[in-house]
């Protein structure tokens, strides 16, 4: 018996829907990749030394071993390619290619990513990957990446879903487990075919080391949280924790807001040389953890109890509540959350993530002072037949 129109159609809808939200399946990403990248800092100023320094500063500091995994030069490490196609290192910068770095960075126990661009060239002029995707990305696997970003300048006239899903078929055929990390600002609505095709897409332009740049990104970046889960994510772009832009409250909330996003973690600033309160705030398992929580599901906005002041919820494997009390304004000011905003009933315990300090059962309602653009981060826990 033949199918009904109707029924035909209601079964294309489902398999077409099921198509644009099956994830990636590389296997990678299974919570938002964690690492550090050069480009927020030290812009086109990378080398060799700045990647081994950078390798051993994330072990010394304990960022290895609070999750920071993917060491990625960005832009500016390429300068030709040579007669075979293959692309080759700025020299001066890189003495013996890229290689013996990867393995340098591996040998820390960290992964090792790179940058290319989807176009003709990469956003600093340097050679793009169009029309070279598969030595490319042969390239990278024998050098051993683990974590390849790719820009879309100098890409006119091209369409980003098409360049994109043939470097993640030339990623597959090297053979190499390797994250992919689309980078096309979100301008060719990215939320839509970006789960099928990489690992993590940026939402946004670029972030800037400033409050308004950070909570603007954030507002855009929270309209497609449904997109995101495990080994897709919705990347806000690169941290600039410890840049010197913001304020330690203004840091502490750009982190607090990336981990209850579900955000890729990763740092963009000189971990060689990072105050003890900058680091404070990287490695804050507490708030790690929400970022990586196994469910994979990212916060929303939930109330906004007037205006500049909001909650924001997560929920968590095991029940609970990630819960940030964002205070937009220039004011400190009290800032409450609702068990029904946040879908609890009954008691629960509350924790103060940024404290480090039980706070206490609460019913009905938790509410805390929070500092003039800044958080108060908590996981709320209901009290199971309480
Ligand atoms: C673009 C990207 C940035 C960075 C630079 C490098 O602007 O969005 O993250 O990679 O290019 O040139």
């Amino acid at each position: 018996m033949s199918a009904s129109f109707p029924t035909t159609l209601v079964l294309l809808l489902v398999l077409g829907l099921g198509a644009v939200h099956r994830p990636l399946d590389n296997g990678l990403a299974r919570t938002p990749p964690m690492g550090w990248n050069s480009w927020n800092h030290f812009h086109c100023d990378v080398s060799a030394q700045l990647i081994k320094e950078t390798a051993d500063a994330l072990v010394a500091s304990g960022m290895r071993d609070a999750g920071y995994q993917y060491v990625v030069i960005d832009d500016c490490w390429q300068v030709a390619r040579d007669r075979a196609g293959r692309l080759v290192a700025d020299s001066a910068r890189f003495p013996g290619g890229i290689k013996p770095l990867a393995d340098y960075v591996h040998a820390k126990g960290l992964k090792f990513g790179i940058y290319t661009d989807a176009g003709r060239r990469t956003c600093q002029g340097r050679p793009g990957t169009y029309g070279s995707e598969e030595i490319d990305a042969r390239t990278f696997a024998e050098w051993g990446v683990d974590y390849v970003k790719e820009d879309w300048c100098n890409a006119e006239g091209l369409d980003a879903p098409t360049q994109y899903a043939k470097f993640r078929d030339a990623l597959a055929k090297a053979g190499r487990p390797i994250v992919f990390s689309i980078c096309e600002w979100g301008s060719n609505r990215p939320w839509e075919w970006g789960p099928r095709t990489g690992n993590l897409w940026r939402t946004t332009g670029d972030i800037g080391d400033r409050w308004a740049s950070m909570i603007a990104i954030l507002d855009l970046t929270t309209q497609y949280a449904l997109a995101a889960g495990p080994g897709a994510w919705n990347d806000p772009d690169m941290l600039e924790v410890g840049n010197g832009g913001m304020t330690d409250d203004e840091y502490r909330a750009h982190f607090s807001l990336w981990a209850v996003m579900a955000a890729p973690l990763m740092a963009g600033n000189d971990v060689r040389a990072m105050p003890p309160a900058t680091r404070e705030i990287l490695v804050n398992n507490e708030v790690v953890a929400v970022d990586q929580d196994t469910l994979g599901a990212p916060g929303m906005l939930v109330q906004e109890p007037a205006l500049d002041l909001q909650v924001w919820s997560k929920p968590l494997a095991d029940g609970s509540r990630a819960v940030v009390l964002l205070n937009r304004s220039g004011l400190q000011t009290v800032i409450a959350a609702s068990w029904r905003a946040i879908g609890l009933t009954g008691p629960a315990r509350v924790r103060d993530l940024w404290a480090h300090r039980d706070l206490g059962p609460f019913t009905g309602r938790f509410s805390a002072t929070v500092p003039a653009h800044g958080v108060v981060m908590v996981s709320i826990t209901p009290v199971r037949g309480g």
